[in-house]
């Protein structure tokens, strides 16, 4: 207990030391551990998706001037809120291939939006998908993505846009996201999905107009 309070200390006393010494770049302490983060999940893609991404890099532009090192708010398809922490996230259309498995969620809580939509990733979507509790935005469509929706997604009270269309998500669609009161727009069509969605509100009229299960319903 002791200890740990002292290590609070100390490491507040670098911050304030560091923010000091780095006045004019603020925004580059607050967001070097979603950096990492970032920067972890890039390492786990594929390698021609990582060339795409060579801005997402912490190395000077040059190493031999002084100028800042880049921070994840100017790398591209990122953008961050007023406090310098990671809101957005877009990479639409730009051929990426990879998994979603080495995915910093627990690293990037100001997440507010994120389009991955026509790309070429696969794999599962982890249930750790909750950890991006201010979700509003999130558009996954015209991917890879496979296994069932994981009704995790049902726990990001903010999302407002859902959109999972033209993907191999199969089994049953989670009736959790169905009581997701924020929902306005849901795409889910072209997916193997079974079932049908309980508690069907307005939003549902998506998934019953283009679902896979258009007839039965
Ligand atoms: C990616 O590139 C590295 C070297 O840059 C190479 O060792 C590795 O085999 C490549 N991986 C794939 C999947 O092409
Ligand atoms: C860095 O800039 C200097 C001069 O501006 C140049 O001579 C050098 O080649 C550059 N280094 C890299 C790695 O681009
Ligand atoms: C998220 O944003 C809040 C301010 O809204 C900030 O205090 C916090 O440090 C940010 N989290 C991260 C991981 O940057
Ligand atoms: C992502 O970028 C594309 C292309 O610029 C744009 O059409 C789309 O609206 C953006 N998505 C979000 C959530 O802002
Ligand atoms: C899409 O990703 C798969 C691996 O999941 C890979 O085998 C394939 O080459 C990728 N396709 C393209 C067009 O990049
Ligand atoms: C989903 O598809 C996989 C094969 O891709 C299969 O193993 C699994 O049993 C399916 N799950 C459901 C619920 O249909």
């Amino acid at each position: 207990m002791g200890t740990h309070t002292f290590n609070k200390g100390t490491s507040l006393v670098f911050l304030v030391l560091f923010a000091s010494l780095h006045s004019s770049l603020p925004l580059a302490s607050a967001s070097s551990e979603e950096a990492n983060a970032i920067l972890k999940w890039k390492s786990s893609l594929q390698n021609k998706s990582q060339s795409v991404l060579s801005s997402w890099t912490l190395l000077p532009h040059n190493a031999t001037n002084s100028k800042p090192r880049t921070g994840p708010c100017t790398w591209f398809g990122i953008s961050c809120n007023a406090h310098g922490s990671v809101a957005r996230m877009n990479l639409s259309v730009s051929g990426i291939s990879g998994t979603l498995d080495e995915f910093p969620f627990m690293s990037l809580p100001n997440l507010t939006h994120v389009d991955f939509c026509i790309n070429n990733l696969s794999g599962v979507i982890p249930p750790q998908i909750s950890y991006l509790s201010k979700l509003v935005y999130l558009d996954f469509s015209t991917n890879q993505f496979f296994g069932t929706i994981p009704p995790e997604i049902g726990l990001l009270q903010h999302l407002e846009i859902l959109h999972l269309a033209k993907n191999h998500f199969n089994g049953s669609f989670p009736q959790e996201i169905g009581h997701l009161k924020s929902l306005k727009e849901l795409d889910m069509y072209t997916n193997n999905l079974e079932g049908r969605v309980v508690d069907g509100r307005e939003i549902m009229v998506q998934f019953a107009k283009y679902g896979p299960n258009a007839e039965q319903m």
